[in-house]
């Protein structure tokens, strides 16, 4: 007799579908060579040099064990003193921070420490996939609220006032957004600050890992920033995004020290600790990263405004991103779902992008598409558009 091995997998596991982002990244990797891809979250730079070097002798020294739990004192400083410096946010770094295995660990142990079953979390579609995920793991309750190409995909006060319960635990403000680009000013957060201070039991997560990736021109404004609103923000960050740092798997969390002991204790069993070769390579990152920080966030500025006007040519409306290294167009009209027109733009044209509905049903007739990639790439497959774009509307695809 078969083994039924589905019967065997959790109804929870069973329920949630795999991303779509990887089947189109797989998909683009069976193609090989020939194939541009727009499709993965991902910066196309090397860590910079003086933060490789720093692991790798970080190895000769032999520093090759176990860190503390909560991550090495020295990383927690100087995470500490980073964001202060660049986001004027102070955290205690013996009880208020705790290192993780990426941003994406930060998120799983927050849903892990905070929900009972049945609680509620706001999350704002479209978004990265993972917030749907950790909640739905953890028992919890995924309350969306569909955030709008009108509204620039902010997040509305007079949306989250309607979307809050007395089971809602926390809500997930993730800006700048994976997959809009989007972000929130400190006039649109202040609306946001004051719709919470009328509901004093929900917590907010902040999802900050593209915070350095911000072309608003402004500084960048966290929620927590709010003197009213820190006690009650855990602000996730990490590496991988701003440092070019996506393989060495570093992220943090900080916020109210009894949560982050709470965090700990399910990082303790579940993980241990951190790669101890990355947090030592993090802390020249913090220390010494800021003048590679910005010649990326230029670059990834100048290839912005070429995949704008290059949307622009192939006929598509999009929204201007202001963060992030995502457009996320519409393709409303050309008759094709947006899983159609990827699979078909990947087949017809050889550039990968993503569904946009692999971020929610509401990111349905839209595309991601990530300028995470060299300048000469985004302007073939603008040009692959382009020609992709004309022939769906006269009729002329194969
Ligand atoms: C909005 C957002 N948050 C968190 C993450 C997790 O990143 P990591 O686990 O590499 O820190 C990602 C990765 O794509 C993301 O887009």
């Amino acid at each position: 007799m078969e083994t039924d091995y589905q019967s065997k997998i959790s109804k929870v596991v069973n329920e949630i579908k795999p991303s779509a982002i990887r089947r189109f990244f797989d998909l683009a990797n069976e193609l090989k060579g020939e194939v541009i891809s727009l499709s993965i979250g991902e910066p196309d730079f090397v860590t910079p040099w003086n933060i490789r070097e720093a692991g790798i002798f970080s190895l000769e020294d032999g520093y090759t064990h176990y860190s503390p739990n909560q991550g090495y004192i020295e990383v927690r400083k100087a995470i500490s003193e980073y964001l202060e410096r660049r986001f004027d946010l102070k955290y205690d770094p013996k009880g208020q921070i705790l290192v993780t295995v990426g941003g994406s660990e930060a998120l799983d142990l927050i849903a892990r420490a905070l929900i009972d079953p049945g609680d509620e979390v706001i999350i704002l579609e479209p978004c990265f996939v993972a917030y749907r995920a950790t909640v739905t793991l953890a028992h919890g309750v995924p309350v969306v609220i569909e955030t709008k190409e009108k509204d620039n995909y902010k997040l509305m006060p007079e949306d989250l006032e309607a979307a809050i319960t007395d089971k809602t635990k926390y809500l997930i403000l993730g800006y700048p957004g994976n997959p809009t680009g989007a972000t929130m000013s400190y006039d649109d957060l202040c609306k946001i600050r004051d719709v919470l201070m009328r509901h004093p039991n929900v917590f907010v997560v902040s999802d900050e890992l593209y915070s350095e990736l911000n072309y608003t021109g402004s500084r960048p404004v966290s929620i927590a920033n709010f003197p009213e609103l820190y006690d009650r923000t855990i602000v996730v960050n990490g590496f991988s995004k701003s440092f070019a740092m996506t393989g060495w798997r570093i992220g943090y969390m900080a916020g109210p020290a009894p949560l982050v002991a709470a965090m700990n204790k399910v990082h303790q069993y579940c993980i241990m600790c951190s790669p101890s070769t990355a947090q030592y390579a993090v802390i020249e990152a913090c220390r010494n990263g800021d003048k590679e920080v910005e010649e990326m966030r230029a670059e990834y500025n100048r290839r912005r405004r070429v995949i704008i006007n290059g949307l622009k040519n192939a006929g598509l409306t999009c929204f201007e991103p202001t963060g992030a290294f995502y457009a996320f167009p519409s393709i409303e009209g050309l008759g094709l779902t947006s899983e159609q027109f990827c699979e078909k733009f990947l087949m017809e044209k050889k550039v990968a992008i993503v569904p946009g509905n692999a971020f929610g049903a509401c990111g349905e007739g839209h595309v991601r598409i990530s300028y995470a990639a060299s300048l000469e790439n985004i302007q073939e497959a603008m040009i692959r558009l382009k020609d992709f774009v004309e022939e769906l509307k006269d009729g002329s695809t194969k």
